[in-house]
């Protein structure tokens, strides 16, 4: 364990002055959420759980609750519903098809799409009808890859409706990371779009999957949105579009219910091996678990509340609080699709003022971002709609916090700092509005029903005070239920470190008044503009290159995308300085995009003859930190060739170590 997580690093000084926040009233209403809920909840969590449950429409009542054979679990044994109809078709049924549930605003100005639950339920059905048509059954893996647009919704809950489990790629991911997941799926059917926006520029989607499927014969057929309307490469017979297909169907469908267990979806995230891990959903406990945090958490009134979540439905915050949480409970959303500054630095501002959005959930990266632009963009919008902000994806700086809580929320604003993972299926450590007193860069307290503890490298809790490993000690309903196609996998990566408890691979500890304080990551995991980066798999990619003998990457911490990817690189032959060398590096930042996608490439590449390593040839990894970060090294002695160390630290200050690219 690392000496900053063993001592809550830098923390211990900050807690000091942090400043407390009580909640506000009218928040949480007693009735639905008083601090008794806790009690109540950990008295018996898995009687809690099903009393949450009983919030959706089973076809079929479970006969048990939970089956939990360690590390496997079944949740609501022998019910049976169906997700689609829980999130789209019982709030038509209950009278509010008239209700919003997206307003849909495009990066380009003034493209906007308001889809009512009746309209959805229209689409939904159409576009199951036709993946029925095209072939898709019940347990046939979809991938998709599709930009912020309504038919990505759509495409989820139409395979939702037909027991087949989606996957979502996002936009970001090259060809070659899309055809690694099509394969490591087995997928037959891909549905895509021609391409997307960015910042005004129509960007290519069906070009990679062109490319990805070069390697995947098995798939049949690509359904194709048309969004941009830029020419696209076809092969006949196996690429069909989506207006062609789909807009001709019967607007009805008759949805099956399914086994709780039903897999509902596959994300893959980044581990700390070079092949990202295909994590599994499945349907009864995973809804149980999104839509009761995103009721509780976000003290959510779906007649009223105007509820955007910031992300892509690319990632897990999109699956669990853009789609499947607040459909959930019938709320009224916003699906944004571009970036913060398409349009204007003010964009965000414009979108809050125009749709009154009440609640806004979004990563600590753009919250910096946002703060970086300045405060002139908010001060010529009316923001008075919002009464909640969320914040997710990785630790809040309390900067951050504070200048989210004042300029954003108008101090009147409280913040749930919400901690969870791809993994976790939906929100484990968090405040709850109205109940829980809150702390600048603090998540507080677990959810109801989540049990979590803090251990030292033997498994002992630790106390007040103190970081360690943070552990989730019991089963919970959204919890991830394998490892597409690798179940030792499953086991060895969070089951096994600490016998029969979850281990989330983040530090954490527990503040004097016991109040828990995430601390990131503890293993080779980086977090990235609050996206999951391997360092194995940019390695990875890197040697791959024909250029590099060894490459180590590091996760240098940055002051807006919380880390930044650098690189250390041995090259064959003489090494390269000068032109040569700046064309390598630039070759090797374009090697990664290709490999993986634009967002794992370096920050920064330094080539170097030789790493530092231990006489026993392990790569000095700490100590590239440190190198990248501008550290004082401490003591080298155990290293082969301290020099090595010492070419490399001058090497970083001389190249100032921020040459970020946009
Ligand atoms: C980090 C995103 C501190 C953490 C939902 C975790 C956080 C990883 C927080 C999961 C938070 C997420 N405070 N760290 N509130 N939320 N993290 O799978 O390191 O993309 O393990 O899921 O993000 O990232 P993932």
């Amino acid at each position: 364990m690392s000496d900053a997580i063993a001592d809550g690093g830098a923390l211990s000084a900050l807690l000091q002055e942090t400043r407390k926040f009580p909640p506000p009233d009218g928040f949480a209403a007693k009735a639905v959420a008083g601090p008794e809920i806790y009690a109540e909840a950990a008295a018996d969590p898995v009687a809690w759980w099903a009393e949450q449950a009983k919030g959706l429409q089973w076809e079929t009542p479970w006969d048990q609750v939970l089956d939990w054979d360690v590390p496997f679990a079944r949740w609501f044994v022998g019910g049976r519903l169906n997700a689609s109809v829980n999130c789209v078709d019982r709030h038509v049924a209950a009278g509010h098809g008239d209700r919003v549930a997206f307003h849909w605003v495009g990066e380009p100005e003034g493209d906007t799409r308001t889809i009512t639950y009746d309209d959805l339920l229209e689409m939904v059905s159409k576009a199951a009808n036709a993946l029925v048509e095209l072939g898709v059954q019940a347990e046939d893996r979809v991938a998709i890859y599709l930009p912020m647009i309504p038919e990505a919704v759509v495409a989820m809950l139409a395979c939702a409706r037909l027991g087949a489990p989606h996957s979502v790629i996002f936009g970001g991911f090259s060809a070659e990371a899309l055809a690694g997941r099509i394969l490591d799926l087995d997928a037959r059917v891909v549905i895509t779009a021609d391409g997307g926006f960015r910042r005004g520029a129509p960007s290519g989607l069906k070009v990679n999957v062109d490319e990805a499927l070069e390697q995947c014969p098995a798939v049949r057929t690509v359904l194709v949105v048309r969004r941009t309307g830029q020419d696209v490469g076809w092969q006949d017979g196996r690429d069909l579009w989506w207006h062609e297909v789909v807009d001709r169907q019967s607007p009805s469908h008759t949805p099956e219910a399914f086994d709780a267990e039903q897999p509902l979806y596959i994300m893959y995230t980044s581990g700390t091996t070079a092949k990202p891990k295909g994590i599994l959903h499945t349907t009864g406990g995973y809804l149980t678990h999104v839509a009761t945090t995103h009721r509780l958490v976000f003290d959510v009134k779906p007649d009223q509340d105007i509820f955007w979540t910031a992300a892509d439905v690319g990632w897990v915050t999109g699956h669990s609080y853009i789609v499947y949480g607040p459909l959930a409970n019938g709320t009224t959303s916003i699906m944004y699709e571009g970036l913060p500054d398409a349009g204007g630095r003010d964009r965000w501002w414009r979108i809050v003022e125009e749709y009154k959005v009440s609640i806004l959930y979004t990563a600590p990266t753009t919250i910096r971002t946002l703060m970086k632009w300045g405060e002139e963009h908010l001060a010529k919008h009316d923001l008075s709609s919002l009464r909640l902000l969320g914040s997710v994806g990785e630790p809040i700086n309390p900067e951050a916090w504070m200048w989210y809580r004042t300029n954003v929320g108008g101090g009147r604003c409280p913040i749930v700092d919400t901690w969870w993972q791809t993994e976790t299926g939906g929100i484990m450590i968090t405040p709850l509005p109205g109940v829980t007193t809150t702390k600048p860069g603090a998540a507080v307290t677990p959810f109801p029903g989540i049990g979590v503890d803090i251990v030292d490298n033997d498994g002992v809790s630790v106390g007040n005070g103190q970081g360690g490993y943070l552990l989730l000690t019991d089963p919970w309903p959204g919890m991830l239920r394998g490892i597409w196609g690798d179940p030792e996998r499953y086991r060895d990566t969070y089951w096994s470190r600490f016998e029969g408890k979850y281990f989330a691979g983040d530090g954490a500890k527990r503040d004097d008044d016991g109040d828990l304080w995430l601390l990131g990551r503890i293993d080779d995991v980086m977090n990235v503009s609050g996206h999951r980066i391997s360092t194995t798999e940019i390695e990875h990619a890197l040697v791959g290159h024909p250029a590099v003998v060894e490459a180590a990457v590091v996760g240098a911490s940055d002051p807006t995308t919380g880390q930044a990817v650098v690189a250390f690189v041995t090259v064959k032959g003489e090494g390269v300085d000068g032109e040569a060398g700046k064309a390598l590096v630039d070759d090797l930042r374009a090697h990664v995009a290709k490999v993986i996608g634009p967002i794992a490439k370096p920050r920064q590449i330094l080539l170097s003859p030789e790493l530092p390593k231990t006489r026993s040839g392990k790569i000095m990894r700490r100590l590239l930190r440190d190198v990248a970060e501008h550290r004082d090294l401490g003591d080298v002695t155990t290293l082969l060739d301290p020099t090595v160390v010492n070419m490399i630290d001058t090497q970083m200050r001389e190249s100032g170590g921020t040459d970020e690219e946009g």
